[in-house]
């Protein structure tokens, strides 16, 4: 059954990735039949950030209040009804409103979609199944590359936008199966209910009764504590809050959605200006970042949080820094060094710095504050998302590729320290016991497995 949940939740993240890569690919064919100003464009591109970005803020709120699974499935039918109405549009205006509507949707599952997964999950393999989600961002990401080389034509950017629709009804029909998470109804004061939806995760009653007081053991401290946003800026939280903000601060300045959404032209800056060796190069791209997440999802939970992300950080750093200096010298490196950094680049992304933020939002904050901890983790970012894809051209033109790689390679330099000096490591820890920890008033980066 848990496997069959995290399943269903990482349907989320294919739609998260489809909803990004569609525009790419969809744009020829759209601006043909809607000619448009670089403003409109612009602002129809940003539509769905921008609405995930409302969408976070707004679901830490909704999820405590209505559960997590209820918040899924109005995400997913919102989903559903803006691929279609985005499919269907007559005007521009619909369109920049359906892509809020799916922005909004992608927002709101971004938070509750890793959150679900991790409260209802074994902590055994609870790393791999939060790391699911990032694997179905990556695999949404290629779908929709690949979409746009297979439907070509005059008006196929409908029939791309429609194909967004039939995962938003198979996230819908899945949820119908799914049970709420058993944090969550603990935290209502559903116990029953409670066991009743562990029973079926854990595909029996062994062990059930031990876990749910467990888990009722903390809930009940947090009656009495702060709760909602307000919680998060408590001495025992906050350091949780430095984390999933930070993370996903680093994540983005290092320059990943440049790369996602601007491969192409990254590729023609480089020197390589036929048009059939970017698009495979970026195909290649999507391809790598889907297969290194896969091994990403063992190597989580058997090498640790900390170390995957020193060496991710590291190796985005690197590999950044080797393009600039390719780019710089171009009389001693040959050009075809960039398309093989950067590829590494997208390893090094994928193996840690890409799927790590998601994981560890859902593990740091304790139970009274994971919703609007995750939402802020969320804001974060959507919030520097759309702050790189909109600089980055500017960036481009008025520093030029080697000078803007430079810095988002510093900020993967900058990564190595945030990591040491703050993050814990949470692999093999019950989320109750990292709780402890935070309640300990210890540091939380000395957080470490007890053998
Ligand atoms: C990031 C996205 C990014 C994707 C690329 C995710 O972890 O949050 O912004 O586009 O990775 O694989």
């Amino acid at each position: 059954m848990i496997y069959f949940l995290a399943g269903v939740a990482a349907i989320a993240g294919l739609l998260f990735g489809y909803d990004e890569g569609v525009i790419a690919v969809a744009s020829p064919t759209l601006r043909a039949d809607f000619p448009m100003s670089a403003l409109v464009d612009g602002f129809m591109t940003a539509a769905v950030p921008l609405g995930a970005l409302i969408g976070a803020i707004l679901a830490g709120r909704l999820t405590d209040r209505f559960g997590r699974r209820r918040v899924l499935m109005a995400a997913a039918t919102l989903f559903a009804a803006g691929a279609l109405g985005a499919a269907m549009i007559e005007a521009l205006w619909v369109l920049v409103l359906a892509r809020l509507v799916l922005g909004l949707a992608v927002g709101l599952a971004a938070v509750v979609s890793p959150l679900y997964i991790s409260e209802s999950a074994p902590l055994s393999i609870r790393g791999a199944l939060v790391a699911t989600y990032q694997l179905a961002i990556t695999f949404g990401i290629v779908a929709s590359y690949l979409t746009g080389l297979l439907i070509t034509g005059p008006g196929s950017w409908r029939v791309m936008f429609a194909v967004g629709a039939v995962p938003g009804f198979l996230f819908l029909l899945g949820l119908l199966f799914l049970p709420e998470s058993p944090r969550w109804l603990v935290l209502r004061g559903r116990a029953e209910e409670a066991a009743d939806s562990l029973t079926r995760l854990r595909g029996g009653q062994a062990g059930v009764a031990a876990e749910i007081s467990e888990i009722a053991r903390y809930a009940g401290a947090e009656t009495k504590a702060d709760t909602g946003f307000a919680a998060l800026l408590h001495p025992t939280v906050f350091p949780a809050l430095v984390v999933g903000v930070g993370l996903f601060f680093l994540q983005q300045l290092s320059g990943i959605n440049a790369v996602i959404y601007y491969a192409p032209q990254i590729f023609n800056h480089a020197g390589f200006d036929d048009h059939t060796t970017q698009v495979l190069a970026t195909v290649g791209i999507g391809t790598v970042n889907f297969v290194v997440t896969i091994l990403a999802m063992w190597l989580i939970d058997h090498w640790g949080r900390r170390p995957l992300l020193v060496a991710g950080f590291a190796g985005t750093a690197a590999s950044l820094l080797l393009i600039a200096a390719t780019l710089l010298l171009p009389s001693l490196l040959p050009s075809w060094i960039v398309i093989v950094a950067l590829l590494a680049y997208i390893a090094s992304f994928a193996v840690s710095v890409g799927p790590l933020p998601h994981v560890m939002m859902s593990e740091v904050f304790p139970l009274r504050a994971r919703g609007p901890g995750m939402s802020m983790a969320s804001v974060s970012n959507w919030g520097f998302n759309f702050i790189v894809v909109f600089s980055f051209p500017l960036l481009l033109a008025d520093f030029g590729l080697a000078a803007t790689f430079s810095l988002f390679g510093v900020i993967c330099i900058a990564g190595i320290g945030f990591t040491l000096l703050r993050v814990p490591e949470t692999n093999g820890l019950s989320l109750e016991r990292i709780e402890a920890h935070l309640r300990s008033g210890q540091p939380l980066a000395l957080l470490r497995p007890t053998p």
